[in-house]
């Protein structure tokens, strides 16, 4: 009997599934793809070569490939061949100059680029294992991310070489450092290009670890979760089938290669396909399109609020001939995670784009859902995210009622069991994992049994039953559709109200003036719960007074939401995309600390409700809070 990996679970659920509800295409596919990755994973297995290393060599050993481009970078193009000499030949530096031996874990701190991607495959040429350090970080929290990694190496870009200060050196005494500085690249090209024997790569197991990827550590240190060879076959697959991409396709990225949406999802899905990854080195509204337009890109990747910065930044005009370039492109497909409802059509209308495909998965999760859309849709579809395929309903994937004060899955009183919510009803998504063996299904977080079981609950239907958290709170409806409700944690309380910060940020989103709606609930003096405040960013090209925007603001967001939920305070933010994770995701975290309190929000404009619309707050105003004059 073969144990089950990653999403296996949720096509075992979806054949009854079908029957039942929608015979959709893209049900089809998902059904369709999931088994063909399952037996491919199982055909690896047994050849003993599931390590994605043979995949670059045999799009480089075939004719059909050999000569086509793999990565595209700054101007520079690496046919599949190319990259294969360059991997083998930094595969033999590693191992003879810096004694890195299969199964070694080794930090790679790098800027996107195309030698991110020849260290991490010749790593994996190698038989070792890449940790993906978030090129970002300094001081301890570098220090922290290279500690937990267990690696004796690090291999560093010289672009961020400058964070390894003597501090961060000092507190990892048995780590070498190699910045891998012109003269090393070259030294390392020098190297012959050897091919260790099979026997480096082996791995006894599809579950084996392949890689390290950090979460976010919005709240804490980051941690490494164990990403499997399980897991990049998936997603690679999931995303080069269920977009329909072929050998012709080339993927557009500029997230960050050490998160897995751009390496797993994006470039693995190129590379399986025998198709081209084109890396930009960052994200930027004013580098986005040229790069799009440049490398010919047919698909590009998007994560959290991407398409919304795409979509408010002014257009780019063609200095010559005037013509505006929006739609001067070759990209028939847009696929990533969290594209919001609000700007979902503004984002397709404005660029042309073909087909969105929303994937909803997470790094360390155990199932994943797609929304896969072409045509518009109705206007005021409200917090819709995504349609099941199959992931939802069944035995393997269900929601459960949340305790929302305590933020933790709810349990009868009297049984000590959660309970499955009814349709409509938020719940936080769950997935079942094997309890004798959940290694199979969830292979946790690197070193850190804590945080591991932290994302499983047990004994939630029945004694000793085992599932996976996913820190989201979803909803469905009747007909299986899954909207998205809130991340766990975000969902804030207001006079006995639960209010989801999402399904507010979307309802303001919608109005014309604002560009970007992020959504939380602050502590107030005297009151109890958190009350609503709205940290907006709004369009000046309108030119109209601010007066008048506020009051359309606080218009539309009383006739749009239920009392409770309309915030109480709005926060005007000068640019968009102040507070996000290197993925362009929404933070509230400093937000929320920084409350209304006048003297915390870098003085930022904030306005309160008051007789229906938005006026001034200010020291006065804050001050009356404190003493308690003022009942909300
Ligand atoms: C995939 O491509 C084929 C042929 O180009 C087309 O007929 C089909 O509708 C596409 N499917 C999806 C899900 O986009
Ligand atoms: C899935 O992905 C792997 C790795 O990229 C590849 O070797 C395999 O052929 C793919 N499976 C299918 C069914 O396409
Ligand atoms: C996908 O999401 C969009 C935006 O929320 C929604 O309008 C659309 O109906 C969804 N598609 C499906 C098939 O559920
Ligand atoms: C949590 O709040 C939601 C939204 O108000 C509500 O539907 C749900 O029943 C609440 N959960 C519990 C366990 O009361
Ligand atoms: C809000 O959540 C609390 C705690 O789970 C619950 O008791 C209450 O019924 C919820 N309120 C509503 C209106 O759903």
């Amino acid at each position: 009997m073969v144990p089950l990996p990653v999403a296996a679970a949720s096509v075992v659920a979806g054949a009854a599934y079908l029957n039942a509800r929608f015979s959709l295409p893209h049900d089809l596919l998902f059904f369709r793809i999931s088994t063909a990755t399952l037996l491919s994973l199982i055909r690896a297995r047994r050849a003993d070569n599931i390590n994605l290393f043979y995949v670059l060599e045999k799009h480089a050993r075939d004719k059909a490939t050999a000569a086509r481009p793999l990565i595209l970078f700054e101007g520079r193009s690496h046919t599949y061949a190319e990259t294969y000499d360059r991997v083998l030949r930094y595969s033999s530096w590693l191992r003879e100059r810096l004694g890195v031996r299969e199964h070694d874990v080794v930090a790679l701190d790098y800027q996107n680029s195309d030698d991110f991607i020849f260290l991490w495959f010749a790593l994996w040429a190698i038989g070792a294992k890449p940790a993906f350090i978030n090129h970002n970080l300094q001081g301890s929290a570098l220090a922290h991310c290279l500690r937990v990694s267990s690696a004796r190496l690090a291999i560093v870009d010289p672009r961020v070489a400058h964070s390894l200060t003597d501090d961060v050196r000092r507190s990892l005494p048995g780590m070498e450092f190699v910045v891998f500085s012109p003269t090393v690249e070259a030294q390392a090209l020098r190297q012959e290009p050897v091919r260790y024997p099979d026997a480096v790569r082996s791995e006894s197991d599809y579950i084996n670890m392949a890689l390290l990827i950090y979460t976010s550590g919005t709240t804490g240190m980051p941690k490494p979760a164990v990403v499997s060879w399980a897991k990049i076959y998936m997603a690679s697959n999931m995303s080069a089938k269920g977009t329909n991409a072929t050998r012709d396709d080339i993927f557009y990225t500029c997230m960050p290669l050490y998160h897995s949406a751009a390496s797993c999802l994006a470039f693995c899905s190129a590379l399986c396909l025998g198709a081209t990854g084109a890396i930009g080195r960052r994200f930027s509204t004013k580098t986005f399109w040229k790069e799009v337009r440049e490398t010919q890109a047919t698909v590009i990747q998007y994560v959290g609020e991407t398409c919304r910065y795409l979509t408010v930044a002014p257009p780019e005009i063609d200095p010559v001939t005037g013509e505006n370039l929006d739609k001067k492109h070759r990209v028939r497909a847009a696929m990533g995670n969290g594209l919001r409802p609000d700007v979902w059509d503004r984002f397709k209308d404005r660029f042309g784009i073909d087909t969105i495909y929303e994937i909803y998965a997470a790094t360390e999760g155990a199932a994943g859902l797609w929304n896969v859309s072409r045509n518009s849709f109705g206007k005021g579809a409200i917090g819709r995210f995504g349609l099941v395929s199959g992931a939802v309903v069944g035995r393997r994937s269900t929601l459960v009622r949340v305790d929302n004060e305590t933020e933790q899955p709810w349990r009868d009183p009297e049984t000590g069991f959660c309970q499955r919510s009814k349709a409509g009803e938020p719940g936080e998504f769950i997935t079942r994992l094997p309890a004798e063996d959940i290694k199979q299904r969830f292979q946790g977080y690197y070193g850190n049994e804590a945080a591991t079981n932290s994302k499983i609950l047990r004994d939630v239907f029945e004694k000793g039953d085992a599932w996976f958290r996913s820190g989201d709170v979803l909803r469905w409806d009747k007909d299986g559709r899954i909207y998205f409700h809130d991340r766990i944690g975000d969902t804030y309380r207001w006079k006995s109200e639960n209010v989801s910060t999402a399904e507010v940020a979307q309802i303001l989103g919608l109005h014309a003036a604002v560009q970007e709606a992020n959504v939380y609930g602050v502590q107030l003096p005297h009151h109890d719960g958190r009350a609503g405040c709205a940290a907006l960013v709004l369009d000046k090209a309108s030119g109209l007074p601010e007066k008048k925007v506020l009051d359309s603001l606080a218009a539309h967001a009383r006739a749009s939401l239920p009392r409770y939920a309309v915030p109480l305070f709005v926060r005007l933010i000068k640019e968009v995309g102040t507070q996000t994770t290197s993925t362009n995701k929404q933070q509230k975290q400093v937000l929320r600390e920084q409350s209304v309190d006048p003297a915390k929000v870098q003085g930022d404009p904030v306005f309160w409700l008051k007789d229906g619309t938005y006026v001034p707050f200010g020291r006065d105003e804050w001050r009356a809070l404190q003493r308690g004059d003022v009942k909300l």
